[in-house]
C-alpha cells in the first residue's frame, strides 16, 4: 500500500501535474486523486506510491491522478525527519507513537490547564496579562504536538463542565498548533498562532461573571455585553505591548465573518487576517463540542459538517476544508459503535484510511466492560479482521459510561501499576 508520511503536509497543488493511472510510477508523490477525498480511502495530503499495489490501490479511485512535478517529492522520505523543508510550507512528520507521547504529555497538559487558568484569572483581578507564562506554555503545546498532533489532541477532550472558558482557551491554543501544523506552518507561526488561540477570549475575563457563567442562553442585552469580549480583549493585549500584535488582532477580529455579518465591526472577506480565519474556525469547533451547563455536546463530526455547510459565508472556505481533514472524521478521544456493536475509543487517527483507525474497545456487542483490547482497523482493509469490524457510529462522550476521561484516568492507574 502506498506509504503516507502521517500527518505530512503536501506542498502547493499548482506544482502538480495531471496524469493518466497508466503513467503513474513507483517512487512518484500522489497529491490529489479525481474524486473527492471524502468519498476516498485517503486523506489528501500526499503519498508516496512505492509499489504495483500502490498504483492498482490509487486505481480503484482515481483514472487521473496530480503528482508533485518537483523530483525531489518522488523519493522516499526519512521517516525520523524532524522537518522537511518544501519551498512554501513545511512538511511534517510524527517523531514518536501518540502512546508514548500520551504518556509525556499528560503532565504537560495537566500544569497548562492550571496555568492557563491561574493566567486568566489574574486578567480578571488585576488586568495584567502574564506574557510569559503564556509564552513558555504555548512554547510547551508546540513541542508536543511537533513530536505527535494526536497526543494533545485526545487531551483536549478531557474537559470540566466548571471551568469552561479557561479549557476552551486551551484546547483553542492546542487544535489552532495542530491546524497550523497541518497547513505547513513553519515552528515559529505555530507558536504565534498558539499564543493567538490561547489569548484570543481573554476579553471575557471583563465580562461579568453572572453574565460568563450563566447556566443558560443569554439574553438580548446580555449578548450585547458578551460581545464586547473582543475589542476588551484588543485593549488588554494591546496594554500587554511585548510584540503581541497577532493576538491583538485575533482577539478583536475572530467574530468577525467572511460575509462581513460578524462583529464587532462587520469587516469584510478582505479585511480579516488569515490568523483571525484559523482561530474562527478553531474557536466554533471547541464551542460545538463542549460540555455546556446548559448546552450538551454535539459529535466532532457534526460540528464539522455545520464549519462545511457555513464555509465561504461564516468561515473561509480553503481553511474550513483544511481545517475537516486536521480532525479527521474521528479525532481521538472519540467514541464509536462498530457495525458488531462494539463500543471503543479512538486514540490514534490514520492518516491514510481516515475511516480505520487504531481504537481501545472497551464493550462487547451487548454493551458489556470487556478487558481492554486495541484494534487497528486498518487490519479491514488488509483482509485481516473482518468488516464487522467498520465503524458504524460516532457516539456522543459519555455514551454508554465511555468517555475519553474516564479511560485516561484508568489509564494512569493501569500505567503506576
Ligand atoms: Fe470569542
Amino acid at each position: 500500500m502506498p506509504r503516507h508520511h502521517s500527518n505530512g503536509h503536501f506542498a502547493n497543488e499548482v506544482q502538480s501535474k495531471k496524469i493518466h493511472i497508466s503513467e503513474l510510477k513507483i517512487g512518484m508523490w500522489v497529491s490529489k486523486l479525481e474524486k473527492d477525498w471524502l468519498e476516498t480511502p485517503f486523506l489528501m495530503q500526499g503519498f508516496l506510491i512505492e509499489s504495483i499495489d500502490d498504483i492498482e490501490t490509487v486505481a480503484q479511485y482515481s483514472e487521473y491522478v496530480w503528482v508533485d512535478v518537483r523530483e525531489e517529492h518522488w523519493v522516499s522520505l526519512n521517516a525520523n525527519a524532524t522537518l522537511t523543508q518544501a519551498p512554501t510550507k513545511t512538511i511534517y512528520i510524527n517523531k514518536i507513537p501518540v502512546r508514548e507521547e500520551n504518556e509525556r504529555i499528560y503532565g504537560v497538559y495537566r500544569d497548562a490547564r492550571r496555568l492557563t487558568k491561574s493566567l486568566l484569572d489574574e486578567v480578571r483581578l488585576t488586568s495584567v496579562i502574564n506574557t510569559q507564562q503564556a509564552k513558555t506554555m504555548v512554547r510547551d503545546c508546540v513541542e508536543s504536538v511537533l513530536r505527535n498532533s494526536d497526543a494533545l489532541m485526545w487531551m483536549s477532550k478531557i474537559r470540566d463542565r466548571d471551568s469552561y472558558t479557561s479549557e476552551h482557551c486551551l484546547n483553542v491554543c492546542i487544535l489552532a498548533i495542530a491546524f497550523g501544523r497541518q497547513l505547513g506552518y513553519d515552528e515559529n507561526a505555530l507558536y504565534d498562532l498558539g499564543i493567538c488561540g490561547l489569548l484570543h477570549d481573554v476579553g471575557k475575563m471583563k465580562i461579568p461573571l453572572e453574565i460568563l457563567n450563566k447556566p443558560g442562553p443569554l439574553t438580548d442585552d446580555e449578548m450585547k455585553i458578551m460581545k464586547r469580549h473582543s475589542v476588551y480583549g484588543r485593549n488588554l493585549l494591546m496594554s500587554a505591548g511585548s510584540g503581541a500584535a497577532q493576538a491583538v488582532d485575533v482577539a478583536w477580529n475572530h467574530h468577525e465573518r467572511i460575509d462581513g455579518q460578524g462583529y464587532p465591526r462587520g469587516l469584510n472577506d478582505a479585511q480579516i487576517s488569515r490568523y483571525s480565519r484559523v482561530i474562527a474556525i478553531v474557536d466554533a469547533f471547541d464551542a460545538m463540542t463542549a460540555d455546556r451547563v446548559y448546552q450538551p455536546p454535539i459529535p466532532a463530526t457534526q460540528a464539522l459538517k455545520i464549519i462545511y455547510q457555513d464555509k465561504g459565508t461564516h468561515f473561509d472556505a480553503e481553511l474550513a476544508q483544511e481545517f475537516i481533514k486536521t480532525v479527521g472524521l474521528y479525532p481521538p478521544g472519540s467514541v464509536v459503535e462498530l457495525m458488531n456493536g462494539e463500543v471503543g475509543l479512538v486514540f490514534e487517527t490514520n492518516h491514510k484510511y481516515r475511516q480505520l483507525p487504531k481504537l481501545i474497545v472497551l464493550l462487547d456487542a451487548d454493551k458489556n466492560p470487556v478487558k481492554e483490547k486495541i484494534v487497528d482497523l486498518a487490519q479491514v482493509e488488509k483482509g485481516q479482521l473482518n468488516r464487522s469490524y467498520l465503524i458504524k457510529d460516532v457516539l456522543i462522550d459519555g455514551s454508554f459510561g465511555i468517555s475519553a476521561k474516564e479511560y485516561q484516568q484508568r489509564g494512569l492507574m493501569f500505567r503506576s501499576r
